[in-house]
């Protein structure tokens, strides 16, 4: 398996309903910032082709633990989950398969372990306490990031889950397949056999 388990999320800030995050504020930014994303995410996909790399086997997955893997330089870390829910994107049989960037749209900051199961969200950022609604495509729906996070595109072949593209600009890159080496196991379309 190419990819490790993660801590669940342990922060003392951990948003407690995950309707508080959907409702009021949380709403209002979602609503302003899915089109940035978007448009982001196409930009930084435009005319460029991306590795594949296989992630993990789908019987190796179990609701709610998520699998660090990076994608697709060896220095962008990731994390694949099944939430439990099918969601945007997501992938699998339940349509509930999907991975996202761990470096927040913010400032970088880390959301590794941070997955909340109960929410199907990531968040709260260790520094300034975004959240990041995985059943809806990464949309911002709380605090300080005005963009949606990263969503790794997946594919399925057979019981493995391969990672082919990601959805928008990882933090911190001018381009996502700029200024580092590939990942391991990551595969141009050249390179493939
Ligand atoms: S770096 Fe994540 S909220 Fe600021």
């Amino acid at each position: 398996m190419s990819a490790e388990k993660e801590t669940a999320c342990d922060h003392a800030a951990c948003l407690t309903r995950r309707d508080a995050l959907l409702a009021g504020g949380g709403g209002i930014i979602a609503g302003m910032v899915a089109p940035i994303g978007a448009a982001s995410a196409q930009r930084a996909s435009e005319g460029v082709a991306y590795p594949r790399k296989r992630v993990v086997r789908i019987g190796e997955l179990h609701d709610g633990v998520p699998l660090a893997f990076t994608y697709p330089l060896q220095a962008q870390p990731n994390f694949i989950v099944k939430l439990g829910a099918p969601a945007q994107g997501g992938v699998g049989p339940d349509h509930d398969i999907v991975a996202f960037s761990s470096l927040c749209t913010h400032m970088g900051g880390n959301l590794r372990g941070r997955y909340r199961h109960d929410l199907k969200a990531v968040g709260p950022c260790p520094f300034h306490f975004s959240t990041f609604d995985l059943t809806r495509g990464g949309v911002a729906v709380h605090a300080s990031a005005t963009q949606s996070l990263p969503q790794v595109v997946l594919e399925i072949a057979g019981d493995d889950v391969f990672a082919v593209r990601v959805a928008g600009l990882i933090y911190g890159y001018r381009h996502n397949l700029k200024d580092g080496s590939l990942a391991e196991g990551a595969k141009t379309p050249t390179m493939r056999g």
